[in-house]
């Protein structure tokens, strides 16, 4: 399973590509908007540093000639951008157009299993269904990974599941399991991951036995 980091935040992304778990970056126009900096050069400095695994930038027009006018100027920043779509009729042409010029599509903004067969079918590198925000209204945030994952598998499509709107580790795990290909998570999730209070305990015991020795090396 890949890990995206969910943030436009420079020094997050910074400090989390130490640990060597970040496969890639989404961003979308709040968390842009979160940061108080320009777009463009955000995006830049994240291509900068993150040059291996795709960055997701996002479009901000609703018609399709806007979205290819955006999406272009978009793609030209660097080799691993995908451009980041809504799941409306006009994202999906959208989407179609860039792949079929071998441009990634992430296309965003996914809430049912509907919507992300057709999202495949326009040739999406990566469906963007958001578990969070469905979680929030009551309704089953990874149950929509279930299907869509099922879907996908039904008729072989390359499109890769990208859980969004994670909240908790819970949510990563229980897309594990169910196969998803890829989470991207808020930084603060990411660090979550790492934490488990027998760990904290086992090691503070490791530490006080080890000082009783009086060894160093
Ligand atoms: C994903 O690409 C989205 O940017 C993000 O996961 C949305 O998460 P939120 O529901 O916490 O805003």
């Amino acid at each position: 399973m890949k890990f995206f980091v969910d943030t436009a935040d420079i020094k997050e992304i910074e400090s989390l590509l130490d640990t060597g778990m970040v496969d890639g970056v989404t961003t979308n126009p709040s968390l842009i908007a979160q940061t108080g900096r320009d777009f463009i050069q955000t995006i830049k400095e994240i291509t900068k540093i993150v040059t291996e695994g795709p960055v997701s930038a996002e479009v901000t027009a609703l018609d399709f000639d806007n979205m290819k006018r955006q999406g272009e100027i978009l793609a030209g920043i660097a080799d691993n951008i995908a451009i980041k779509v809504p799941l409306t009729v006009d994202g999906l042409r959208a989407c179609k157009y860039f792949a079929d010029q071998g441009t990634m599509v992430n296309v965003t903004l996914c809430f049912s299993a509907a919507q992300a067969l057709l999202a495949a079918k326009a040739g999406a590198a990566f469906i963007s269904p958001f578990v969070g925000r469905l979680d929030d209204i009551g309704q089953d945030g990874l149950g929509l990974i279930e299907e869509i994952c099922l879907i996908y598998a039904q008729y072989d499509f390359p499109t890769e599941v990208l859980v969004a709107s994670v909240r908790s580790p819970l949510h990563i795990t229980e897309a594990a399991k169910l196969g998803a290909d890829v989470a991207t998570l808020p930084p603060k999730v990411i660090r979550q991951l790492y934490n488990h209070p027998l760990t904290d305990k086992g090691l503070d015991a490791f530490m006080a036995d080890w000082a009783k020795t009086g060894q160093s090396f």
